[in-house]
């Protein structure tokens, strides 16, 4: 399995233009894909033919109530599979504060080494 980040902290420089596309190129040469959307504005949801408004649950469910992936995919355009993202996000930083994270995690996170 192979994971694809596209992460910049500015806005407006094509990091949901590149997620979409990449997603749908890998998804078009039959590679099994699931794009996960962690932007509150929920444009790539949107962008792989998601209704962000009509999730039942959403990559917010995954990060604070422990809902597993599998459960919480839908099926997008060109046979992706979609974790979606909407304005239940906005919250999740705030949320996030009170969860107690492994050191293991806050580690990587903080070195990007899992040594
Ligand atoms: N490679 C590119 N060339 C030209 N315009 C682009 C490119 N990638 C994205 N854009 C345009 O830039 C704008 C912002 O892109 P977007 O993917 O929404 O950025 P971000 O997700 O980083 O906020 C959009 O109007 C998009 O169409
Ligand atoms: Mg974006």
């Amino acid at each position: 399995m192979k994971v694809f980040a596209v992460v910049n902290q500015k806005g407006g420089v094509g990091k949901t233009t590149t997620s979409v596309n990449l997603a749908a190129c890998l998804a078009a040469m039959r590679r099994r894909v699931l794009l996960i959307d962690l932007d509150a504005q929920g444009n790539a949801t949107m962008g792989c033919g998601v209704n962000k408004a009509a999730l039942t649950e959403s990559v917010y469910d995954v990060l604070i109530l422990n809902h597993d992936l599998q459960d919480v995919m839908v099926d997008g355009a060109g046979g992706l599979k979609v974790v979606g993202a909407n304005a239940d996000l906005t919250g999740a930083e705030i949320d996030l504060l009170d969860l107690p994270v492994p050191k293991s995690t806050y580690w990587t996170l903080k070195t990007g080494s899992t040594d």
